[in-house]
């Protein structure tokens, strides 16, 4: 597993700004909330607080949660009093009442642990409390599409055999370059661990480059990520036949 105290300030400077993740992963995932004013949101593995920030300034009151005192602590040195932080044991959110927040999101979170269990308990946390309409995102690099890409951001090294649970290799692209040692988990999987949690996936996204002003590497042809939102009693729709 990797030592995010670490590198924590490293990664919180360049995710800051890395075009890769505000063009193509961040704003995917708002847009897909929608309007965040006076909405609770729990930010799950939630780092330095890049994205949190970004839902407290679209309105929304937030609680970061992350297992590395030292992301939580860059988080908290980042200037926005408002949000709550708090370093936690994995799963470890039993402090927070059942059924309190409108959203939960998780971005590059799941990716990070190596068994099926740890990931379930997870999400049996994460269901415990969303509220009963609540909606629940979580992005990740999308290996699926991309191994071996080449992104302006990041890149992700190629794995001759992505199954379940294979550790793989994402390289941020800061001075010096962070090397992530992930594990591959297929969006069936997921689906699977999210269903028998109890939750229903109701989308799933994810984006290309246009033309535009980027001089963009792969992300023209290649998704860098994806997006799967799942909701706690809706009814469950499949996910996209292109996947
Ligand atoms: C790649 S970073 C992503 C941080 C943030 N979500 C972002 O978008 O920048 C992965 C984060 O997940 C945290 N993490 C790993 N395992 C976790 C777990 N079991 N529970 C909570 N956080 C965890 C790590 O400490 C790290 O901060």
């Amino acid at each position: 597993m990797d030592d995010y105290n670490a590198f924590a300030a490293d990664y919180n400077e360049f995710e800051e700004e890395a075009v890769t993740l505000w063009r193509l992963g961040y704003p995917v995932v708002t847009g897909l909330l929608g309007n965040l004013k006076g909405k609770s949101v729990l930010d799950y593995g939630c780092g330095t607080g890049i994205f949190s920030r970004f839902l407290e300034s679209k309105g929304a009151r937030v609680t970061g949660v992350d297992v590395s005192e030292r992301m939580i602590e860059v988080a908290k040195n980042s200037g926005k009093d408002t949000i709550e932080y708090h370093t936690i044991s994995s799963a470890g959110i039993g402090f927070l009442s059942d059924e309190t927040f409108d959203f939960v999101v998780s971005n590059f979170v799941f990716c990070t642990i190596q068994t099926r269990g740890e990931i379930s308990l997870i999400l049996q946390q994460i269901f415990r409390v969303l509220k009963k309409e609540g909606i629940f995102i979580f992005m990740n690099s999308n290996w699926d599409k991309s191994n071996g890409k080449e992104f302006v951001s990041f890149r992700l090294d190629f794995c001759s055999n992505l199954v379940s649970g294979q550790p793989v290799m994402a390289v941020i692209k800061s001075d010096p370059p962070i090397v992530l040692h992930d594990f591959y988990w297929p969006v069936d999987d997921y689906r699977e661990m999210l269903e028998g949690t109890g939750f229903r996936v109701r989308d799933y996204r994810e984006m290309k480059a246009g033309s535009d002003d980027v001089s963009w590497r792969d992300e023209k042809d290649f998704p860098p990520y994806y997006v799967i939102v799942a909701g706690k009693f809706e009814i469950a729709s499949s996910l996209r036949s292109s996947q």
